[in-house]
């Protein structure tokens, strides 16, 4: 195992707290905004990590929510997480190694916008596209659109700006870095792989978490970093992984009432599904109908049998979740 650094850190001022044996809340750092974070929903999902694991492996971490959720309880001894986007992992050193130097550089970006945030967000995508500097992209993710990673055919980073969002205040910005850096540093491995690659090293003690992009969402429009995640390839990895009894988790398809988003895990993967209450629909709540999102989490077989539970599929059993952690 790696050196592990647990010295308190005065710097992450009040962003990670203690975990409350009385089920109280946990304020976890968060800082990357990121489309599709787990953030919400990590302490539901957390419930069912299982006892004694060595590494957590997240091969699709985009923001990490629930490798950072994880680490603030302590569930694992080392984390490796991994995205595809490499400019996405190089902000992941900066946040865990660099934290000083990051936070400085991202409170002189923010201070520097002006009456034309407009112009200046373009002369900041533009930097980052020259150079790939993760202070940049820190930026960008704070104030584009739905905090959405979109690239051209190019590699080129082509989000535009959300003019309501001026991001976070560097305050703020800078207890999410400390704090992330605080859990993480000394015990947590960046790649910046096919998840494949990622999940073929893993063993008997690992604990994986995957959640794919949404099938669709990622076509060949952004070939360099979001590669599709083709259904059978992945089924094939779940089958994989299953004849070598890793214990996994997979967020995958879900639904809004009756609308169902994304295609179901086949049966013969023995997957035990649970299905997560994550919130109420904005736009149906808009139209005046009470419907509720639901997302699956299928566990592995391996899994299921560490943590006693009976199989289950396709049933309509929705777990309310409990949204421990405010949004920012
Ligand atoms: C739904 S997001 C994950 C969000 C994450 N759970 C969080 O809490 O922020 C999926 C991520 O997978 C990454 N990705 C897409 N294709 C990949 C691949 N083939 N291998 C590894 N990562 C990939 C994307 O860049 C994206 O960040």
């Amino acid at each position: 195992m790696q050196n592990v650094n647990l010295k308190p850190c005065p710097a992450h001022g009040g962003v990670l707290d203690a975990p409350d044996a009385n089920g109280g809340r946990l304020r976890i750092p968060h800082p990357i905004p990121y489309q599709g974070s787990k953030r919400n929903l990590a302490p539901a999902i957390l419930a069912y990590f299982p006892e004694n694991t060595d590494t957590l492996i997240e091969p699709f971490a985009g923001s990490a929510a629930l490798t950072l959720a994880a680490a603030a309880r302590g569930l694992a001894d080392r984390y490796v997480i991994n995205d595809l986007n490499k400019p996405l992992m190089d902000l992941w050193r900066a946040i865990i190694n660099l934290p000083e130097k990051l936070a400085r550089q991202y409170e002189a970006i923010w201070k520097a916008q002006h009456g034309d945030r407009r112009n200046y967000y373009d002369e900041i995508r533009d930097e980052f596209n020259a150079t790939g500097r993760p202070d940049c992209l820190l930026y960008l993710l704070a104030r584009c659109v739905k905090a959405s990673v979109r690239y051209n055919a190019k590699g080129e980073f082509n989000q535009s700006p959300d003019n309501r969002r001026m991001g976070a205040l560097p305050e703020t910005m800078r207890d999410h870095i400390f704090g992330a850096s605080y859990l993480l540093r000394g015990k947590t491995e960046c790649c910046s792989l096919d998840y494949t690659k990622v999940v073929a090293g893993a063993t008997a003690d690992d604990f994986i978490y995957m959640d794919p992009p949404y099938q669709g969402v990622c076509g060949e429009r952004d070939p360099r970093y979001l590669k599709a995640v083709l259904f059978d390839e992945f089924v094939e990895t779940l089958e994989m992984l299953n004849h070598r009894d890793i214990r996994y988790m997979v967020s995958y398809d879900g639904r809004t009432g009756d609308k169902v988003h994304g295609r179901k895990l086949p049966e013969n993967l023995r997957l035990h599904l649970i299905e997560l209450e994550a919130g109420r629909s904005s736009q149906a709540t808009l139209l005046g109908r009470a419907e509720v999102t639901v997302e699956s989490l299928y566990l592995s077989p391996t899994l299921a049998e560490c943590l006693r539970l009976p199989r289950r599929y396709r049933q309509r059993h929705v777990e309310q979740m409990v949204l421990l952690e405010a949004k920012r």
